[in-house]
């Protein structure tokens, strides 16, 4: 039988910690990008890939999020009185974008218990979990690649890229067999932020999954793991091992940003800006003499 369109889940409620204290009062998935949010790249990368259903799965401070994907009638008849049409698109722009839900977590227990939130909503049907940290270049179109191979193999599938060893720590990883297709595996184990002598490869799982709805039942029972919390990997890893079950890895080659770290997220800011058409051309020359002054 084939199945439901799918539908996005974006988990948002992380504590931000990393960057208080910005995000005291704020959401860290709404710290700007050049000029959006976080989360705004992340749920016009699902409606790029032919999601229209996008559940937030909210922590604390969830005003801002919800605000960000309303309408804002004074700040809209403003600039229409002023004829500012411009500005009034990008105002409209997040509010058109897709039909948002949210949900709230609860206690902050986990990715995994973040992801268990959204059984209700998604229901037994495969569904795509994209993590705010991690920005996809909208040229390489991972998430639509991904759904395209859940839907030829019939089972999870996972975003995975090569990463320095010494940043392995940083990541769930995986060991893999290879498919007849060069960039997809087999996932046949994982492990959350092994030591990197621990690490069963350089394959890390970027934020980016397609989660067969079995998970479900897998996360009902999955026991709090690395830093005492549910961990998504470990229920990865119940599922890759499972007889009915599956996981493969797509291995990205393509352009990722990580706003989850500081001088990542600055870089992020810079390189996303400087291929703009509107900021490039001013910002690319004073790069040349600001790194030439270093
Ligand atoms: C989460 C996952 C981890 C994954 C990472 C990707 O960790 O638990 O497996 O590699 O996202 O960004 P976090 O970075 O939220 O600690």
């Amino acid at each position: 039988m084939p199945h439901k369109p799918f539908k996005a889940v974006i988990p948002a409620a992380g504590l931000g910690t990393r960057f208080l204290p910005a995000t005291k009062a704020m959401p860290k998935e709404m710290l700007p990008v050049v000029d959006k949010p976080a989360i705004q790249y992340v749920v016009e990368e699902a409606v790029d890939a032919g999601i229209s259903d996008v559940l937030i799965i909210i922590g604390r401070n969830k005003n801002a999020l919800s605000n960000h994907f309303d309408s804002v009638p004074e700040l809209e008849s403003n600039l229409v009185k002023k004829g500012d049409q411009d500005r009034l698109a990008k105002v409209q722009e997040s509010s058109d974008l897709a039909d948002i839900h949210f949900v709230r977590q609860g206690e902050p227990k986990g990715l995994g218990h973040a992801v268990s939130r959204a059984r209700a909503h998604v229901d037994d049907h495969p569904f795509a979990v994209l993590l705010g940290d991690d920005l996809i270049d909208e040229r390489d179109k991972l998430l639509a690649r991904m759904l395209g191979e859940y839907d030829k193999r019939g089972a999870t599938v996972i975003a995975l890229m090569e990463v320095d060893p010494e940043q392995i720590h940083l990541y769930g990883t995986a060991a893999v067999e290879p498919t007849d297709d060069p960039d997809v595996v087999k996932v046949t184990g994982l492990v959350e932020k092994p030591k990197k002598e621990d690490a069963p490869s350089n394959l890390a799982i970027i934020g980016r999954y397609v989660l067969d709805p079995k998970v479900f039942d897998v996360l009902e029972h999955t026991e709090p793991g690395r830093g005492g919390e549910i961990q998504l990997t470990d229920a990865l890893q119940e599922l890759a091992n499972m007889e009915d079950g599956g996981v493969y890895g797509v291995v990205f080659r393509g352009r990722r940003y990580d706003t989850g770290d500081k001088v990542e997220y600055i870089k992020a800011i810079l390189q996303l800006a400087a291929d703009r058409d509107d900021l490039g051309p001013d910002l690319r020359p004073w790069f040349k003499e600001f790194a030439a002054g270093l």
